[in-house]
């Protein structure tokens, strides 16, 4: 039986995998864990999931390793998710950038999933551009990253049906920025020209991305410990450039997990500005 598994079997695959990507499986998620495995244990012919973990333990191929990881993160996204970070780039900190003389800006989303959230901040940055002339977002570049290949890959196509499109997005940003193609949309180029997209686990290290002006780390913290989600912010903090801006999701804190931000509370929500 696939789904047979003792309490060690369990205690191995939860250290296996906050190890691998920090997801922390909380006591008693075995069903979790059974449902979301099943379909690639079938495929791949693995008899059961003490079958798998005697693989983990004996160096499975980079790829099985990665289905794993992938099946068992949680890529639940939408346009414009909460709102609140959109109208804070748009109403406080691009203005706010301006007014610092900033000249470029780079912009990370740091979980992107399948791609809403990079093309919704590009969509916002062509929104304020329409009012204004803020010389700093006229070359934003957003490097968009997941852990997830198979997210990335739906990421790059930039192109979604209805159903999708209907999460988040309404009619007159879907007329404006994309293209009917059949039944499906395609973001437009003027919105994709400005995002890449890179696989990374935010458990390794930042150094190959550069700095940033702005990151986006958005409920995916949730899933890690505590001291994960210390290092991972700790390790933010030093890849954004001078008065960089943080966001996170709305059931997201900063608060015990690092001294480096400090908290804004604009009309529009709450973010995180780098420390001078
Ligand atoms: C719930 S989605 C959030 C997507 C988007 N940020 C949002 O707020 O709508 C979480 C994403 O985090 C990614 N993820 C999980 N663990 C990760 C890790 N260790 N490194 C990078 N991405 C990870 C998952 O693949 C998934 O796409």
């Amino acid at each position: 039986m696939i789904g047979n598994i003792s309490p060690k079997e369990y205690e191995q695959f939860k250290l296996f995998l906050e190890q691998a990507c920090g997801i922390v499986l909380g006591d008693g998620k075995q069903y979790l864990m059974i449902s979301r495995l099943t379909k690639l244990l079938r495929n791949e012919e693995i008899a059961s999931i003490a079958d798998l973990l005697t693989g983990i333990q004996r160096n499975m191929p980079r790829y099985l390793r990665d289905a794993v990881i992938d099946a068992m993160t949680t890529n639940e996204t939408s346009w414009f998710r909460d709102r609140s970070p959109f109208e804070c780039l748009d109403k406080t900190v691009f203005s706010e950038m301006d007014h610092d003389g900033k000249r470029q800006c780079r912009i990370w989303s740091s979980a992107c999933s399948s791609g809403q959230e990079p093309y919704t901040i590009s969509i916002t940055i062509s929104e304020y551009l329409e009012s204004s002339r803020l010389s700093s977002l006229n070359n934003t570049q957003i490097v968009a990253t997941d852990i997830s290949a198979s997210m990335l890959v739906e990421a790059k196509k930039a192109d979604y049906d209805e159903s999708i499109l209907g999460r988040g997005l309404s009619a007159e940003r879907k007329q404006q920025f994309f293209i009917a193609n059949g039944d499906r949309w395609q973001v437009a180029n003027d919105i994709k020209r400005r995002v890449s997209f890179k696989e990374q686990n935010l458990l390794s290290s930042y150094d190959s991305l550069g700095k940033f002006d702005i990151i986006f780390c958005r409920n995916v913290l949730i899933y890690f410990s505590p001291e994960r989600k210390s290092d991972i912010l700790n390790r933010m903090a030093k890849a954004l450039n001078s008065r960089g801006y943080l966001f996170l999701g709305a059931s997201e804190t900063i608060t015990g997990y690092s001294d480096a931000f400090e908290m804004v509370r604009s009309p529009q929500g709450v973010f995180y500005r780098l420390k001078d």
